[in-house]
């Protein structure tokens, strides 16, 4: 099974993501944390997608999409994949499409989570991460005991470079010009299930886990 989530930044795509990996047996797959990860390690690839990054631009799409699908078919997938923050364009679409078939796979389900633009941005600036273990933390809705301090491992949080208000509004347009597309592409697919991402993390967990009659331990949509 392969699930993908959709959704402007800051809907709860990531959050949602890991904890239904934790339900299922499927692979939680982020395109921009995989990008962070080469950017911590500085990798050719992580210099090159930091100038996208830092002003909120989409990476090139080949770069993306060579990236993925090298994640993807490895052993670890082999159960399914949750994608979060891929594809976000028709081509990335296209691409994973394609890639799925030549494996005997497919997309089975694509979740549409949004919330209203003011919630997105408040929930975008006041996200803070640790540096060392990367617990995430909300200075307005889950904030650590001590601030800027992580309350698993004592290390510094920090805020991401493109989670400032200029950066998120400008992402939050490239969201709407680029990747809303996508969403009508899936419903005419019969793929697309709509989630209020509005709400606690759990109460937007039981309306996803509801919307694909996910069961813990079980992978599959009834
Ligand atoms: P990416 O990392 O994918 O960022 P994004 O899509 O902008 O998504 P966010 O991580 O901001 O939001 P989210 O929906 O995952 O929300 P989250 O759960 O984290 O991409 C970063 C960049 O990489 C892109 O701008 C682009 O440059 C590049 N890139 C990535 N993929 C690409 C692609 N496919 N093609 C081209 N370029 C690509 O939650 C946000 C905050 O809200 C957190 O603090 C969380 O704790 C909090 N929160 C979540 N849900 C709730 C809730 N229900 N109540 C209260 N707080 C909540």
């Amino acid at each position: 099974m392969n699930v993908i989530l959709v959704g402007p930044p800051g809907a709860g795509k990531g959050t949602q993501a890991a904890v239904l990996e934790e339900k299922t047996e499927l692979k939680h797959i982020a395109s921009g944390e995989l990008f962070r990860q080469h950017l911590r390690e500085e990798t050719q690839l992580g210099l090159m997608a930091r100038k996208y990054i830092d002003k909120g631009d989409l990476v090139p799409n080949d770069v993306v999409i060579g990236m993925i699908l090298d994640r993807v078919f490895q052993p670890d997938c082999e159960k399914g994949v949750i994608f979060d923050g891929f594809p976000r364009t028709k081509e990335q679409a296209d691409a994973l499409a394609e890639a799925l078939e030549e494996h005997r796979q497919q997309i089975d389900a694509v979740i549409f989570l949004s919330a209203p633009r003011e919630v997105l941005l408040k929930r975008i600036v006041g996200r803070q991460t640790c540096r060392n273990c990367q617990t995430p933390y909300n200075i307005y809705y889950s904030p650590p005991r001590e601030e800027g301090v992580c309350d698993v491992c004592g290390e510094d949080l920090y805020t991401r470079s493109d989670d400032n208000l200029e950066t998120a509004r400008h992402r939050l347009d490239v969201y709407f010009q680029q990747t809303m597309p996508l969403i009508e592409h899936y419903r005419a697919m019969g793929l697309l299930h709509e989630v209020d991402g509005l709400g606690d993390i759990h109460d937007v967990t039981v309306r996803l886990v509801h919307e694909l009659g996910i069961k813990n331990g079980d992978s599959g949509v009834h």
